[in-house]
């Protein structure tokens, strides 16, 4: 089955926890993530097949736009949907007048790195312990930018 893309809604916000729980060690409640889709400049994307199976998150402000968080449920990664996900965002970014896109991501994501480096992000900062985990020292991460004028 191919997964279709949509907008993301505050309904979706247990199912998106969900995902997130699968893919991080520190998950976000349902509630912080209705927050996020639901504060200023906030939106997200949805890959569906039956159930939500990957979901973006970002926020679009004044000419900037920021991805907060991207997950792919594991059994569905290396198909396409991470990098799908991350141009709706980018494509949603452009339509909310932005003319950047920004992240942070820790050092030891291989996966996130490789999805981003495939995406057109390119290196334009460092942010050292900024991810703190529930054990283990703090992770460093970079800042990644995508120019969205071309
Ligand atoms: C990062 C993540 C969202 C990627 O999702 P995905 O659907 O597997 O990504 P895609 O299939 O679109 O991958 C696109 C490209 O990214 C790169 N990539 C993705 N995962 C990779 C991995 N594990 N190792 C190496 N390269 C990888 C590849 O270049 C890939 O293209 P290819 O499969 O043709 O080689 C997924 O691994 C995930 O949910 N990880 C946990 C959460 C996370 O770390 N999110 C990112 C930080 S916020």
């Amino acid at each position: 089955m191919t997964a279709t893309l949509r907008p993301a809604l505050a309904e979706d916000a247990p199912a998106l926890a969900a995902l997130h729980a699968s893919s991080f060690g520190e998950p976000w409640s349902a509630a912080e993530i209705a927050e996020l889709l639901a504060g200023p400049g906030g939106f997200g994307w949805v890959a569906e097949e039956a159930a939500p199976e990957g979901f973006i998150l970002a926020r679009a402000i004044a000419g900037e736009a920021e991805i907060l968080t991207v997950a792919v449920s594991p059994a569905l990664r290396r198909q396409g949907l991470g990098a799908r996900l991350v141009d709706a965002a980018a494509k949603a970014a452009v339509e909310a007048g932005a003319d950047a896109l920004f992240l942070e991501v820790a050092v030891d994501n291989t996966a996130g790195l490789a999805l981003y480096d495939r995406c057109g992000f390119a290196r334009a900062g460092f942010r050292p312990g900024y991810y703190r985990r529930a054990s283990g020292p703090p992770i460093d991460a970079f800042v990644l930018r995508r120019d969205l004028t071309a």
